[in-house]
């Protein structure tokens, strides 16, 4: 056993290498520059300059689809902005609500504010009135302006509701010699018009969209990486564009761009190949959207996996069937492993809800006389849909 992987380790070693420095290729990884973002920078950073001189900014909402920018450009203007502030205290605290414990509640949100500007509360206890005084209170404590960034806020409001939002926008008219203002970050590109009216229109005294990246800007962001990420001359020619056109595809993702390019890379190294080539970043759209496929099922609830299995069982050697064939064989699996069967328009709610994570295709067709019916197909490549198969089928053993 020692032996085997000590061949391994011996192997790997005496195998060129491919990569120079990886990291250069991990979402940890801050650029030196960033292209094609240059309008969305300069936009955000007149829009936060009162700052230099003690006023107020306005109140930003920065949204756009996933990796187009928004946090990169975020906490590259605020961080420049405070090199720049010289004599004036600017503050930028960054929250990131979607990571867990972070913004699980309001409680939790005010008390790592509050650990943030170096107030230590209790992590539970306190009323929330007297945590926002706090807050307030150590706001206030000298002139100062407080930038609050709210990454991926919608997650903030799912969970705990407006009411955060509302009192944080209502803060100013509690300081006296501090300023605060909230940089609000979604890719959630309804959630404002969700929002409750008078939380909107002071969140989005300013609106900044960050619009997807085309092809041809994903090269360039991929380039400026690879440069740094890979040993000189172990990319093939047509890499980087097949990476960009892949990601461009998707929607302008550029941290997609830049996992297919890392995984095609570990691919090449895994493989002790020399070269990455063309073949290793389909290889790496295979093997990430296999990821994310089983991710997703794995973490679904019993009943939305039954309806999956239901699906991959009744499409099993065709192109597609009407939704009638799946009702049945979810029927058949909920008697088979003792779940208690939902309604059609549950079921009919779940296939949807499947849809939207792209994992099947649902399409509806008129049948004569006025009828109507759903296809499904799944929409997965023959590699992922195996996967999926031995994982459906370890749940329903
Ligand atoms: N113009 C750019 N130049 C260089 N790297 C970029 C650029 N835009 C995005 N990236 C990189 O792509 C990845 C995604 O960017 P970022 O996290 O800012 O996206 P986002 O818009 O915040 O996405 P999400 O909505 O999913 O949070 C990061 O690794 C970031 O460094
Ligand atoms: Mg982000």
């Amino acid at each position: 056993m020692t032996q085997k992987l000590q061949e391994i380790f011996t192997q790997f070693l005496e195998n060129k290498p491919i990569f120079a420095q990886r990291a250069a290729l991990t979402i940890s990884f801050t650029p030196e520059t960033i292209p094609h973002r240059e309008k969305q920078i300069a936009d955000l950073g007149r829009i936060l300059a009162p700052a230099l001189r003690g006023g107020k900014p306005s109140n930003v909402f920065i949204y756009g689809r996933t990796g187009t920018g928004k946090s990169l450009v975020s906490l590259f203007v605020c961080s420049e902005l405070k090199k720049a502030a010289k004599g004036n205290d600017i503050k930028p605290i960054y929250i990131n609500c979607k990571m867990k414990k972070v913004a699980d509640t309001e409680y939790r949100l005010l008390a790592g504010l509050l650990k943030e500007l170096g107030e230590d509360v209790p992590f539970t206890g306190l009323p929330t009135d007297q945590l926002y005084q706090t807050l307030f209170k150590k706001v206030d404590e000298k002139e100062q302006v407080v930038l609050l960034i709210i990454d991926e806020i919608d997650a903030l409001v799912a969970k705990t509701g407006d009411e955060i939002l509302y009192n944080l926008t209502r803060a100013n008219s509690e300081l006296k010699k501090a300023k605060l203002a909230l940089i609000g970050i979604t890719n959630d590109l309804g959630f404002i018009e969700r929002l409750d009216p008078r939380i909107k229109s002071s969140l989005s005294e300013e609106e900044l969209l960050f619009p997807p990246y085309n092809a041809v800007q994903l090269q360039d962001i991929l380039r400026q990486r690879a440069s740094l990420a890979f040993v000189p001359g172990v990319l093939e020619d047509g890499v980087i564009e097949k990476a960009a056109a892949l990601a461009a595809q998707e929607h302008g993702d550029a941290r997609r761009a830049l996992d297919l390019l890392r995984v095609a890379g570990e691919l090449a190294e895994r493989a002790a190949e020399a070269k990455v080539t063309i073949k290793h970043v389909d290889a790496a759209q295979d093997k990430i959207d296999q990821d994310r496929v089983l991710e997703i099922v794995k973490s679904q609830a019993r009943q939305s996996q039954a309806v999956l299995w239901a699906i991959i069982q009744a499409t099993e050697g065709k192109k597609a069937v009407e939704s009638g064939h799946v009702f049945d064989a979810y029927n058949k699996i909920c008697i088979a492993h003792g779940l208690k069967p939902l309604t059609q328009r549950r079921v009919s709610d779940l296939i949807a809800e499947l849809d939207l994570f792209g994992i099947i295709n649902t399409k509806v067709i008129s049948r004569g006389r006025g009828g109507r019916t759903r296809l499904i197909s799944t929409n997965l490549s023959s590699l992922t849909l195996t996967k999926l198969k031995n994982t459906l089928m370890e749940i329903f053993i």
